[in-house]
């Protein structure tokens, strides 16, 4: 099915879009072709703005958690949807990508040499499989963003390398987010360690300022961008760090849907995510589920 003969990705079959009930307040962007954002209000938040992201953000990265136990073998990417869309529902979240830009569904699931945006279907997840599923979740008016990988069954040696060498470059672009430094540092870092791995670090595709608005302007490369992208880091600063890794040539394209994008040479994609504050001291992790796990 939604694998050709050569292996090769196909898209698969989608749902009818999933509803939210009415009481769910919507971003402003649902039922529109395309945002108002970037809105102008700024990276910037006060502290009773923080709680709410806070919030969102522990929503979105519950869902994640929960999904843990129900990536196998055999499970379409569509039911992962499913349950990420009824989770955010049942915490009273709109799922914030459901109705971005003509995007239909709850969550993207990017799979293989998927590298962002992939749109949930009928496609069966198989052994050794590696699997990003992105969430974010919008409450009292807050967008809070994360993603992360899953391993299908048994994954080969370099699948697992990919997936913990992205993991440590997010985390290490993350340390090197604080106040008084240049947003581009982080790139820097993250693409030094990925190199060392022989991992290429997508450039087209980047962290943002997110909050108030889903993606608010704000651009963080994960790559040496130096010296552009040098607006210095503050505290009380709100915007993602999500590096996407390739093992071959980050060269892509993207499939007639308008969303999926896959390298051109079908080389694996593995990819983090967390929605980052910059306090006084230092950056924290937004994206943290309650139980305090980190994947
Ligand atoms: N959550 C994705 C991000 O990290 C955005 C997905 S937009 C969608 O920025 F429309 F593709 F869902
Ligand atoms: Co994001
Ligand atoms: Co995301």
């Amino acid at each position: 099915m939604p694998k050709n003969a050569e292996g090769h990705l196909v898209p698969g079959r989608t749902t009818p879009m999933r509803t939210v009930p009415a009481r769910i307040p919507r971003p402003e962007y649902v039922g529109k072709a395309t945002p108002n954002e970037p809105d102008g209000t700024g990276d910037l938040y006060t502290a009773e703005e923080l709680e709410r992201l806070r919030r969102s953000c522990r929503i979105a990265a519950d869902c994640l958690e929960m999904l843990e136990e129900h990536v196998a073998p055999g499970v379409t990417t569509d039911r992962l949807d499913e349950l990420a869309h009824d989770f955010l529902v049942a915490h009273d979240a709109y799922p914030s990508t459901l109705g971005y830009r003509g995007f239909a569904k709850s969550s993207c699931t990017s799979l293989n040499e998927v590298i962002c945006h992939g749109i949930p279907d009928d496609t069966v997840l198989e052994d050794g499989d590696i699997l990003n599923i992105d969430v974010t979740a919008y409450f009292e008016g807050m967008h809070g963003d994360t993603n992360r990988m899953y391993l299908v069954g048994d994954v080969d040696e370099e699948g697992r390398r990919l997936v913990d060498v992205t993991r440590e470059a997010m985390l290490r672009g993350i340390k090197a987010a604080r106040p008084g430094r240049e947003v581009n540092v982080i790139g820097r870092v993250i693409e030094k360690y990925a190199g060392r791995f022989g991992f290429e670090s997508v450039r087209d595709y980047t962290g943002h300022g997110v909050g108030a608005a889903f993606h608010t302007g704000l651009i963080v490369p994960h790559y040496d961008a130096a010296p552009d992208y040098a607006t210095v880091m503050e505290p009380g600063m709100v915007f993602t760090i999500e590096p996407m890794l390739v093992t071959g040539s980050q060269d892509w394209e993207s499939w007639d849907d308008g969303w999926t994008i896959v390298t051109r040479d079908r080389s694996r994609c593995a990819q983090f995510e967390h929605t980052v504050f910059i306090g006084e001291d230092g950056p924290e992790l937004l994206t943290l589920p309650s139980s305090g796990r980190q994947p």
